[in-house]
């Protein structure tokens, strides 16, 4: 059987930065996010006999030897729980252009892990499907519930997997993607995970962020952006100071990353409320209301330095588009 899933990108207003448990991928705290309706990976799995070995195709080539093996042992883990040893077709595509610094690999485990399993003869709930997920990447497991969404930590692999806070048209939140430039990394976010305890101020962070979590929440509860908006901001700039401060340490900004951050405060400071947040890359994400979202972009679109703007609302998880 031929299976083709669909699973978005996510960005955490609450970050995922270091790992309690390294081979599981438990994180070392629970994370928040929203998934992304502009940025989504659409993969097909097949298992057919005739295959005589596995082969995957990343974007119309096929995978380099590093993707491949990553991509090899998830098939293997969902094979086994299937109890299969068919090989299998793999081909992913994503709809963001490469080279971009968005993160394909929550969209793309999100995806595989719902086509592959799917294709390999299992029914699997929403929780098992996020739990397989995060074992591919960690924060995979976010792009398979609706919108918005909470990763809780648990403190073994059966107990730790997201599920959705509200629903994507809960709040019309945008995040505009400000591409500032490429995000050839260096260092991987599974390697940075590894160095984060190195960072002086990683038990700080980690103590303080379960009361940062309910505050998000009750914040999202009460759709009370301007408290939202200051703890995301605030979150992000912690996050990249752990980065910042582990041995080795991880600088991800650019100077056009540090000039769009000056651009949103000032921005605010002007009346069009937009806050910040930045990944493990250079590229700014200002998170706004949809009343906001055209003029800011307007805004953006006039700042030096900067490649494109990518829009995005709140969308639904990983779904199943095609069986055949
Ligand atoms: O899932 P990973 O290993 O690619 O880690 C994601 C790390 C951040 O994007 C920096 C934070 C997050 O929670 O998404």
């Amino acid at each position: 059987m031929k299976t083709t899933a669909k699973a978005p990108a996510n960005i955490a207003f609450i970050k995922y930065w270091g790992k309690n448990n390294e081979k599981l991928r438990l994180p070392a705290n629970s994370s928040i996010s929203m998934n992304l309706s502009g940025a989504f990976t659409t993969t097909s799995v097949e298992f057919d006999e005739r295959f005589k070995k596995d082969t995957f195709f990343l974007n119309d080539v096929v995978a380099k030897q590093e993707e491949a093996n990553r991509i090899s042992k998830h098939i293997d883990l969902i094979r086994s729980i299937a109890k299969i040893t068919t090989r299998a077709m793999v081909v992913s595509k994503n709809n963001f252009p490469k080279g971009v610094g968005i993160a394909s690999s929550a969209s793309g485990f999100a995806a595989l892990t719902v086509a592959a399993s799917k294709a390999a003869g299992l029914n699997l709930s929403e929780k098992e499907l996020s739990i397989l997920a995060r074992l591919g990447s960690g924060s995979a497991c976010r792009s398979i519930p609706d919108g918005f969404v909470e990763w809780k930590m648990g403190n073994s692999s059966n107990k730790s997997y997201a599920h959705s806070l509200f629903e994507p048209n809960y709040w019309n939140i945008y995040d505009l993607i400000v591409v500032v430039g490429e995000n050839s990394k260096k260092v991987s976010s599974t390697e940075g995970h590894a160095i984060a305890e190195s960072s002086p101020f990683y038990k700080t962070r980690i103590v303080g962020m379960e009361e940062k979590i309910k505050e998000i929440k009750l914040a999202m509860k009460n759709r009370d952006f301007t408290r939202f908006g200051k703890i995301l901001e605030a979150e992000a700039v912690n996050m990249h100071t752990v980065m910042m401060t582990s041995a080795p340490p991880l600088y991800y900004w650019y100077p056009e990353t540090l000039n769009v951050m000056a651009k949103v405060i000032g921005f605010r400071e002007r009346g069009i409320e937009c806050y910040f947040t930045i990944d493990a890359g250079p590229n700014v994400h200002v998170i706004c209301q949809g009343k906001n979202y055209l003029k800011l972009k307007r805004k953006i679109l006039g700042i030096d330095g900067i490649k494109s703007v990518l829009i995005n609302k709140a969308a639904e998880g990983a779904k199943i588009i095609r069986n055949e």
